[in-house]
């Protein structure tokens, strides 16, 4: 029988994962104030044990475990090895003792019960195939409000509002939907980039998977390439990292090009800038 996030799994063990990996200083530079924003939710709330959850190469977990040093552990969990081999380096590298990263589903995976106080996630929940049932494994994970000054385990998950309100995530699919009209497609409940989209599923999920006191509240953030990464961003992420292989050279170039040159009206003194338009969801273990 096939395990339940088959397809994502595939997806970020191997090119997903990979162009993440190798990409990781351009997109932790890039996403750094959503890990400031985590790292001080966990300071906030107290925690003496976090869950990040989607941890990919760990900047957030890190941060987290920074963050608490010798006062806290920190658990980084995600469902690609290539990323948690990543994750892992990174922590020795910083001599973080603190920490632990572990390969493993979110949604069904064993966590130890009743045990974390906070559980963050900067884009990493929006791939399951069940996220009733993902949050729900998590909630058995939460600690209950008696460890806690405050009632129960925060949870504190940054994820993107919708492709609308993010156009430039999408320019250069776009650009490149002339050549290949399926890249435009987009289903707003399947696993993916834009799955917490619809903030009032989001509280539908959160709140049948046995989490209270849900929130929603929209992030726009300031964010920057510079000029030199755009190259890659527009051409080897998301959908148009993951082309057919069996596309002909020219017309791949065809696609490259569109996408780059899609980027053309952000570009400011060196830079490309853009407003990113996220929710910052929050709930807590009863
Ligand atoms: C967009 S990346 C974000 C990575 C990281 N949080 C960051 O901000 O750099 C999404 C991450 O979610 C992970 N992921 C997807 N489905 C998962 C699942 N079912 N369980 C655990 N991790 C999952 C992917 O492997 C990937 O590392």
């Amino acid at each position: 029988m096939s395990e339940p996030n088959e397809a994502q799994s595939a997806l970020w063990n191997k090119r997903g994962g990979e162009i993440w990996v190798e990409q990781q200083p351009m997109l932790d530079r890039l996403f750094q104030p959503f890990e400031r924003i985590l790292a001080e939710a966990v300071e906030a709330a107290g925690a003496r044990s976090v869950l990040d959850i989607g941890c990919g190469a760990g900047a957030t977990t890190l941060a987290a475990a920074q963050r608490l040093g010798a006062l806290g552990r920190c658990v980084g969990l995600d469902i690609s090895a290539t990323m948690i081999e990543a994750a892992r380096r990174r922590a020795e590298a910083a001599g973080l003792v603190n920490i632990r990263f572990r390969v493993a589903d979110a949604q069904t995976c064993d966590l130890e019960p009743a045990h974390f106080d906070a559980i963050v996630s900067r884009f990493g929940v929006m791939f399951f195939a069940d996220p009733r049932a993902a949050f729900a494994n998590l909630r058995r994970a939460a600690a209950p409000g008696c460890r806690l000054p405050a009632a129960g385990c925060r949870l504190t998950l940054i994820a993107w509002r919708s492709p609308a309100d993010n156009p430039f995530m999408l320019a250069g699919e776009r650009a490149a939907s002339a050549f290949l009209p399926e890249l435009a497609a987009f289903d707003p409940t399947a696993p993916g980039r834009f799955a917490f989209a619809d903030a009032e599923r989001v509280r539908g999920i959160l709140a049948a998977a046995g989490w209270a006191q849900i929130e929603t509240t929209p992030l726009d953030v300031a964010c920057a390439l510079r000029e030199q990464e755009l190259d890659v961003y527009a051409t080897r992420m998301g959908k148009l990292g993951q082309l057919p292989p069996h596309l002909d050279e020219a017309t791949r170039a065809q696609i490259d090009e569109a996408a780059r040159r899609a980027y053309d009206p952000y570009v400011e003194a060196g830079e490309a800038r853009f407003s990113a338009a996220c929710w910052r969801i929050e709930a807590r273990a009863g």
